[in-house]
């Protein structure tokens, strides 16, 4: 049985929901990367990305990777941050730490599920169908490149995907 997963996907993907869900079913620990960064800062995203700005939280995403790499148990769910694989430095880092699964998820699904979000900072103002459209553009390739593994996840419920992901070899 795989016991070093890392989650990645778009934003609303359901990285967070399934990870834990999958690290109880396997009897491991949750690690959410978004959840640890802002422990560690005292600060939420958003305000990181507001005082400091997007190149700041990049770099805390990758301090955070190399910290995991070195120090992180031997078994566990690791839930990554949306943009974790923009970095090319930050993918080899992801594939490193284990078994990669890209959550894929329609752009209808994303839209429905962070219509009324507010915390992530990429995605306020204007309109966000159209915000997330450009992203998922520019990402789906990134997310593909860096995945050991697919899964679809729309329509299924994370119950379903985290069945799935525990049977996975
Ligand atoms: C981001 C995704 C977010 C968070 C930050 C940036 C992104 O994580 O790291 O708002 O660039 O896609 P989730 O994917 O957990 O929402």
């Amino acid at each position: 049985m795989i016991r070093k997963i890392v989650l990645i996907g778009f934003m609303g993907a359901g990285k967070t929901t399934t990870g834990r869900k999958l690290a109880q079913a396997l009897d491991c620990e949750f690690f959410d990367a978004d959840e640890r960064i802002e422990a560690a800062e005292g600060r939420r995203i958003a305000d990181i990305f507001a005082d400091d700005g997007e190149g700041a939280f990049r770099d805390m995403e990758t301090a955070f990777l190399k910290e995991f790499l070195q120090n992180g148990p031997d078994a566990f769910v690791l839930s990554a941050g949306g943009g974790m694989p923009l970095r090319e430095e930050n993918r080899v880092l992801l594939r490193r730490l284990g078994t990669v699964v890209y959550l894929k998820a329609d752009k209808e699904t994303i839209v429905k599920r962070l219509a009324e979000d507010k915390s992530r900072p990429l995605l306020q103002g204007g309109d966000l169908e159209r915000r997330i459209a450009a992203l998922m553009a520019e990402r789906e390739q990134i997310y593909l490149s860096t995945a050991h593994k697919v899964m679809e996840t729309d329509g299924r419920t994370p119950e379903e995907l985290q069945e799935n992901l525990s049977h996975m070899d």
